[in-house]
């Protein structure tokens, strides 16, 4: 029954989870509301930001789960991919801990935490049990289809060839003049806006990979033009673009998991990321899931985006396999690997 302490600061969230065997006794995030002035996440404030807040992050996640450091049987970071200064003060800080308490250093890929999120136990029915399954991972860094045939064993065989679809949200909400992170922002308007309104292209990419390059270059264009015509043209119809943009990025993602489902003969389907956290996503994976005869799974909302929870879970089932780092592991901002 190990009891472990995870750490996650890969990009701009500090978070810190106590899990026992796969149950999750505490999750607390603090998410850096400095990069909003910057339009986007400024690397050195997120690595400072990490060192400020970390001691008290990892303090209330203990405290929550009303666990001392003492009984903590592992330490596990997030190891990559990320910003590597940001990645480098988790990491220091559960090597420290390891050491001092001389107990096992657990490395942790952020992607294949995401998709392990879906094994966290909640009390919704359709907790995820078999394998092999597919996951669609849309963050804001990434967008891959993930088949994982084991715990810890996952191959990529569809991924973006250039923008992440968490991108495809901020950049399309920087052109509409929305703060950042403006995904969960055209989410919100999109809820009461007719997303047949505008028609935004779908592109035409081969096999089980996305491109949202152009979608985006679509969008600047389309609004630039509108613009012209009626300065005020996005203010007054802000909720009918949402609807119309979100309705498109969906779109693209659930026919290339479609695609993948029956290119493979899959029908366990999770999503996981950020982006899994979108409710007109959420909804048309359910719609779609339905129709194909999928046994659909989404994390809890509070699982999708950034969470030392799912580095938690990732971490047990490591912990299983004895799968344990010395302390000269280091942190990498990329890793391109296709199989973990
Ligand atoms: O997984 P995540 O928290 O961090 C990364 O690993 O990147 O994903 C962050 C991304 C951002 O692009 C953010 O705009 C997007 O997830 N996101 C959403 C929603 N909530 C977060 N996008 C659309 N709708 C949402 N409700
Ligand atoms: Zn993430």
């Amino acid at each position: 029954m190990p009891t472990i302490l995870a750490i996650e600061s890969s990009c701009d969230e500090t978070a810190a989870a106590v899990c026992r065997d796969s149950n999750i006794l505490s999750n607390v995030i603090f998410s850096q509301k400095i990069h909003e002035q910057y339009g986007g996440v400024v690397p050195e404030l997120a690595s400072r930001a990490h060192l400020q807040s970390i001691v008290t992050v990892v303090d209330a996640a203990l405290k929550d789960a009303s666990v001392s450091l003492d009984e903590i049987d592992a330490f596990a970071f997030t190891q990559s991919p990320g910003l590597l200064g940001a990645l480098l003060v988790g990491a220091g800080f559960a090597k420290s801990l390891a050491l001092s308490f001389n107990k096992p250093l657990i490395a942790v890929h952020h992607m294949q935490a995401h998709v392990l999120a879906n094994l966290i136990p909640t009390t919704s029915p359709n907790n995820l049990t078999g394998f092999p399954f597919l996951c669609l991972t849309v963050s804001g860094g990434h967008t891959q289809i993930v088949l994982c045939t084991d715990y810890l064993k996952m191959k990529v065989i569809g991924q973006t060839l250039d923008d992440a679809a968490g991108e495809a949200f901020d950049k399309s909400a920087k052109i509409l003049g929305l703060p950042y992170p403006g995904g969960p922002l055209i989410d919100k308007y999109a809820k009461d806006g007719d997303a047949r309104k505008y028609s935004f292209p779908e592109p035409k990419i081969d096999g089980l990979n996305f491109s949202f390059s152009g979608l985006k270059t679509a969008i600047l264009y389309f609004v630039r033009n509108e613009k012209i015509k009626n300065a005020n043209f996005v203010e007054e119809n802000l909720h009918d673009i949402c609807a119309s943009i979100q309705s498109r990025i969906v779109s693209i993602l659930l026919n290339k998991l479609k695609k993948a489902a029956n290119q493979f003969g899959i029908n366990e389907i999770c999503i996981a990321g950020g982006v899994s956290a979108n409710s007109g996503l959420r909804m048309a994976f359910e719609t779609m899931g339905k129709k194909e005869g999928w046994k659909t799974h989404i994390p809890a909302f509070e699982y999708c985006t950034d969470n030392a929870a799912m580095i938690a879970i990732t971490a047990y089932y490591k912990f299983l396999e004895k799968k344990f780092e010395d302390y000269s592991v280091v942190p990498s901002a990329r890793m391109n690997i296709e199989v973990w």
